[in-house]
């Protein structure tokens, strides 16, 4: 486990795109596994400037994103596939039918969660994992368990998660009860994987994930049996491994 610490969130940002670009450097055709959420914004920015200033080059890149909204259509302000594409996708060369993200319209939870392996499977792995920390330690959606799920499931939002995203919808019926997330076990099988943090109020579950005990409880403890993972965190989360 490397641990490379920046001052702050623009530091992070930087040193994580300068990672992912490296990896499209080295492997044109690789494929990312792409995260949402606050954290990776700035990392985003940042692989866009590469690209604007001819650094960097999306055209034979792949992307697989962890998880997506069950019941979101891909026009909902909220999806995940409509952040990735107002974030980084549209402001790139990379080519729409060479991104993935799980279908939140899917009504057969079961298929599209098969689906969703296969998707994955048929890339030939993902190359670069990258990754942002739940305060409970969820990674994608997998949230605290008494086990890790393997492949693609469908879970049920934690009362919490619903309430911290309801800020973000007009009507509380709106908010999603139910998300499709990519499995731990997935997750495992990255060649390499990046994980960001940043923010006082990460530091507590960034101790615990990464030198506490491997359990289901925290699920991005597991990641401490992978043998390729970076964690690029600021100054405030890093605060508690000191
Ligand atoms: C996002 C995802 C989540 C987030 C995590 C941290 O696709 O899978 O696990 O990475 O909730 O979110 P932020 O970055 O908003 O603190």
């Amino acid at each position: 486990m490397r641990i490379y610490e920046a001052k702050d969130y623009e530091g992070m940002s930087r040193k994580a795109a300068n990672i992912i670009a490296a990896q499209i450097v080295m492997k044109p055709d690789c494929v990312l596994g792409l995260a949402t959420g606050s954290s990776p914004i700035g990392t985003y920015k940042r692989l866009i400037e590469g690209y604007e200033n001819g650094d960097l080059d999306f055209s034979e890149v792949k992307s697989v994103n962890l998880d997506e909204y069950k019941g979101l259509s891909k026009e909902n302000d909220q999806s995940y596939y409509y952040f990735m594409n107002e974030k980084l996708f549209r402001h790139v060369n990379i080519k729409p039918e060479n991104t993935n993200l799980p279908d939140g319209l899917a009504t057969d939870d079961d298929a599209e969660c098969t689906r969703y392996d296969a998707v994955v499977a048929a890339t030939g792995g993902i190359d670069l994992q990258l990754l942002g920390l739940g305060h409970n330690g969820h990674i994608g959606f997998n949230e605290p368990a008494q086990e890790y799920a393997k492949g693609t499931n469908c879970v049920a939002l934690t009362q919490s998660t619903i309430d911290a995203n309801s800020r973000l919808f007009e009507k509380a019926e709106d908010v999603p009860r139910f998300a499709y997330t990519m499995g731990v076990g997935t997750i495992m099988k990255a060649r390499k994987i990046l994980i960001i943090v940043s923010g006082a109020d990460k530091a507590k579950i960034v101790r615990k994930a990464f030198f506490g005990p491997v359990t289901p409880e925290v699920p991005a403890s597991i990641l401490q049996f992978h043998n390729d993972v970076t964690i690029v965190g600021d100054e405030a989360a890093l605060a508690e491994i000191q």
